[in-house]
């Protein structure tokens, strides 16, 4: 009969929790993301949410850690060079202004204004927490909702607690934050501190918001000070992050350059983990939208910026710079290249030191050699422009051999003009191509030309020039020249 009843009991109770889990799972989230402040620590034009890790600004990665926890609604709260930050955040959130910065609780309750009517939890998060992941976020909200809290926040053990704030209070409930500049000093020795990333029932935040008062060091209106009211009712919690980088809040261009550190380590061991092989990892950055497929080879030295994309198999032997460029399969980018929007199909070979511009689009097996600059032109297919070359505004097409030290002259001075290079073309060394001209396929082009007309298909493209052979002048000039200088 008892275990009859026991198992009844633990069925229901199975039951209540995952009614419990459900209810909290379909509970409405919204996100507000403070990033009105100014960084004057940055010393900077530029608003701190605004500078960059991994390519991003500080607040597009803040937005993409944010999205994953998949909430109904995100505000941001701009403030200082509100323009650029609004547009930078873009159809991915609600921005509402708070002009004038008078603290992170002021700024949330600008933020509750625009969440009018909302019923759930409220995550606070600041727009300078680059690292920050989804995980965590998911993480806080679930602890948030599992105590029952009206205010919890997400705090973390630092070896250097600088100016963060202070966490105090017995726990379990009471749990309060102060600030450093108004803690005593020992206070100040505590090194459990407040992230600044936070979750609230978002009716105790509209109401209580309001309520905050301003008399402390820096006669701000502190969010934190919300802790201390929730504490109250024994509402309040804690959660401490696994990971402290996680938290690292950039408020100097020291902390810049640690989250920057920070980041690469994240996207290299990530590539690493998906194939990718690198000669010397701790040289080597790569941007946060590049997509790389496995084992390509980096060597030291390179940067990958922007939405660049490497295919399978590639080397890339080392000192290069590859921004925004798609690179096919197998190709080979040897030492010292720099391309930018540009493009190459399976097996090209670029290099030592060769520049691909905007536009620069080359057909699979193409050979780009040392020294050679590619800007706004289509090369076909096993194509090759091997040594010291110029091609601007040119349409190439397959299999053409341009020789060392050409140039296609497409500038007057006013206007860019476009040439054509058909099929199976060879074009001497020092050929300078003065556009628009355009030279069918298969047509020869002698070392030294200055091609100002078209060439038809298989024609041989010379200009007359006499060579001449003058026996012994050598010697000649000199005997001459050492007779001047005796005289001097
Ligand atoms: C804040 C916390 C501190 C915590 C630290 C973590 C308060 C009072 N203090 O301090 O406990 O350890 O973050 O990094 O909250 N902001 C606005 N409007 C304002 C003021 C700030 O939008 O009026 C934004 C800033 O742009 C920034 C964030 O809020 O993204 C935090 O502001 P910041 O000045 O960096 O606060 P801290 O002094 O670092
Ligand atoms: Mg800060």
């Amino acid at each position: 009969m008892s275990r009859v009843k026991t198992q009844k009991k633990t069925a229901t109770g199975a039951k209540s929790a995952k009614r419990k889990a459900g209810a909290a799972a379909a509970r409405p989230l919204a996100c507000i993301v403070l990033a009105a402040g100014q960084g004057t620590r940055m010393r900077s034009a530029a608003a701190k949410v605004l500078h960059v890790v991994a390519g991003r600004p500080l607040i597009s990665h803040v937005l993409t850690a944010v999205e994953g926890a998949r909430p109904q609604r995100i505000v941001v709260v701009v403030g200082h060079q509100a323009e650029a930050v609004r547009e930078t955040v873009g159809g991915r959130a609600e921005c509402v202004l708070q002009a004038e910065q008078r603290g992170t609780g002021h700024a949330v309750g600008i933020g509750m204004k625009r969440l009018r009517g909302f019923a759930g939890d409220v995550l606070v998060v600041c727009g300078d927490v680059p690292l920050m992941t989804t995980a965590t976020l998911k993480g806080l909200l679930r602890e948030h909702r599992k105590r029952g809290a009206t205010a919890t926040v997400l705090g973390m053990h630092v070896d250097d607690p600088s100016d963060y704030g202070r966490i105090v209070g017995a726990g379990d409930g009471d749990v309060r934050i102060v600030e450093y500049r108004d803690a005593s000093p020992a206070e100040r020795r505590i090194t459990e501190v407040n992230s600044g990333t936070y979750c609230f029932d978002a009716e105790f935040l509209r109401k209580r918001v309001g309520g905050l008062a301003s008399n402390n060091a820096q006669g701000e209106f502190y969010l934190t000070d919300l802790l201390e009211v929730a504490s109250c009712d024994r509402r309040a919690a804690l959660i401490v992050a696994e990971d402290d980088s996680e938290t690292l809040g950039v408020n100097t261009r020291f902390d810049l350059a640690r989250a920057e550190a920070l980041m690469q380590e994240r996207i290299l061991i990530d590539l690493m983990d998906k194939g990718v092989g690198f000669l010397d990892p701790s040289s080597v950055y790569v941007s946060a939208d590049a997509k790389i497929a496995r084992d390509v080879i980096i060597g030291p030295s390179v940067r990958i910026d922007g939405a660049t994309r490497i295919g399978e198999g590639t080397q890339i032997d080392g000192c290069c710079h590859l921004a925004d460029t798609v690179i096919g399969r197998d190709c080979h980018i040897k030492w010292g290249t720099v391309t930018r929007e540009a493009s190459m199909r399976d097996g090209c070979i670029l290099g030592p030191y060769a520049h691909l511009r905007p536009q620069a689009e080359l057909a699979e097996g193409v050979h780009i050699g040392n020294f050679v600059e590619v800007k706004k032109s289509k090369i076909g297919r096993g194509s090759k422009a091997n040594h010291l070359t110029y091609i601007g505004d040119t349409t190439i097409g397959r299999a053409t051999n341009i020789g060392a030290g050409t140039i296609t002259c497409n500038y007057d001075g006013f206007a860019k003009h476009s040439s054509v290079i058909g099929d199976r073309v060879q074009i001497g060394s020092d050929t300078q191509l003065v556009a628009p001209v355009r030279l069918g396929n298969d047509v020869f082009v002698a070392a030294g030309t200055t091609v100002t007309k078209d060439v038809p298909a298989g024609s041989l493209a010379m200009n007359e020039k006499r060579q001449l052979n003058r026996k012994g002048w050598v010697a000649q000039f000199r005997k001459r020249a050492a007779a001047t200088k005796k005289v001097k």
